[in-house]
């Protein structure tokens, strides 16, 4: 007898409930996917994928059978033994997060509903205590509650889901814990069953850390640039101490996307509003917000004054395999070189932009983006740009300066092919500078 698989309602089909909704129809789950948008539900329905995920287009399409989508929030919390809270938790003007969609999604819950409730969705700590509050206030005190944060990095989200390096339970009982814990038997990785609080303070605190570590790295190529040390070799030579390990050390443009900037900004401004003064995360978010501008300085070193010169932005997303322009490195860019009177031409493989990059002229090819510019900016690490610095793309700019935003390309290589390249951290490499054909000076002996 096969055991009977628990009915999982996602509220919120945004990035993290698409993907925790097909990964679970996947393992086998009824799921239904709930949203507020009709647009959204129509799409979704008629087999259409609102966002650019690899592999989500298939698993939805391979569990078609499993998956259900609705307007109506009343269908998903009577039917689901699951209900996980999957709604997006923006910042407000001052850092902290928005919670207002988390509680819409409380006052919609039917008093018939039995189901738990999970919280996905990044939320400040202390909120599992709050949404606890609400529902005894709103007579769901039998709903439970746990606290499920997501590590689903986009790009690699299907992959995140299915071999995760942990899943975090937080629960108020922890039978309610160990039932959830349940759902991800299949999945052969560790389980840490916590307290709620100390659940949502994992998800914050490993965004932070992580982008604690990206400002770190940028810091440190900043002054390999003005010391003559290589960050790329810096980062592979520390990368190899177990203690510090290979990831998240790829110095570049600085982070972005809907997580590490907000989450960042979350739990400094959590810490100040408990009374303490969150200093490094200060510092995290200024180097990267500096990080971003530094290329507008690159540019200046080599083309002088920015009025009337052509610049190209190769890549807008906010990194590579997404379509994603949330607080996107090229956002801040263009505008940067519009108000410095630069014209900017664009191209990005996926990433449409509507009012994010107005002003800039968007174009169908890498070659026609740096068609007649003065420089190209690599600001998103896309595979098609790899082999950026071909003759065809030489001759079409009018001065041949490549800066790359993400160390993608191979200085050598690229100077020897005529261009003149600016990475990020890495100076003309002191081997480079050596004399190819000259001879080492025979050392007289005095
Ligand atoms: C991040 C986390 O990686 C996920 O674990 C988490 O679940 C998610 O936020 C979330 O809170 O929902 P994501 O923002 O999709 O995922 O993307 P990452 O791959 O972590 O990259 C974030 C930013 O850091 C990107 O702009 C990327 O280009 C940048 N980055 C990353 C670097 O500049 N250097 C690195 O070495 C790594």
């Amino acid at each position: 007898m096969t055991e009977a698989k628990a009915g999982i309602g996602i509220l919120g089909a945004g990035w993290v409930g698409l993907v925790t909704g097909a990964c679970f129809a996947d393992l086998g789950h009824d799921v239904v996917i709930r949203d507020v948008v009709p647009g959204k539900i129509d799409a979704l329905r008629a087999g259409r994928v609102p966002i650019h995920e690899e592999g989500l287009p298939e698993l939805l399409a391979r569990n078609r059978d499993r998956l259900s989508f609705t307007l109506d929030a009343r269908e998903v919390a009577t039917n689901a033994d699951l209900l996980f809270v999957c709604v997006g938790t923006p910042p407000t003007y001052s850092g902290d997060a928005d919670l207002s969609a988390v509680w819409t999604v409380l006052d919609e819950l039917p008093a018939e509903t039995q189901a738990t409730l999970v919280m996905k969705s990044t939320v400040p700590v202390g909120t599992g205590d709050k949404v606890r509050a609400a529902l005894e206030a709103r007579g769901l005190g039998h709903v439970a509650y746990v606290s499920n944060p997501e590590f689903l990095a986009e790009g690699s989200a299907i992959r995140d889901f299915m071999r995760p390096d942990r899943v975090v339970v937080g629960a108020f009982a922890e039978a309610d814990g160990l039932a959830l814990a349940a759902l991800y038997d299949g999945l052969e990785t560790e389980v840490v069953l916590t307290d709620v609080h100390s659940a949502e303070m994992i998800k914050l605190a490993s965004n932070a850390f992580l982008a604690t570590r990206i400002s770190f790295i940028n810091e440190i190529a900043n002054v390999c640039e003005v010391t003559g040390a290589d960050v790329e070799e810096v980062a592979r030579g520390m990368g190899l101490d177990r203690r510090i390990g290979p990831h998240f050390l790829r110095a570049g443009i600085g982070y972005g996307g809907s997580c590490f900037p907000k989450d960042v900004s979350a739990l400094k401004q959590l810490a100040g509003n408990s009374g303490y003064h969150f200093q490094l995360l200060n510092s995290v978010i200024e180097v990267n917000e500096l990080q971003k501008r530094r290329v507008v300085g690159k540019l200046k070193k080599h083309l002088g004054h920015l009025a009337g010169k052509r610049i190209a932005l190769l890549g807008l997303a906010y990194k590579a395999g997404t379509d994603d322009l949330r607080e996107a490195a090229s956002i801040v860019l263009a505008a940067r070189l519009l108000a410095e009177g630069a014209e900017v031409t664009a191209w990005d493989p996926v990433a449409s932009p509507r009012d994010e990059l107005r002003g800039a002229a968007l174009c169908a090819t890498p070659l026609e983006a740096v068609t007649g510019a003065d420089a190209a900016v690599i600001v998103t690490e896309w595979d098609e740009l790899r082999d950026l610095a071909r003759e065809d793309v030489r001759s079409a700019m009018r001065n041949p300066l490549l800066v790359d935003g993400r160390n993608l390309l191979d200085p050598l290589a690229v100077r020897a092919a005529g261009f003149a390249y600016e990475g990020v951290g890495r100076p003309t490499s002191p081997f480079s500078a050596l004399p190819e054909t000259e001879e080492p000076e025979p050392r007289v002996r005095g």
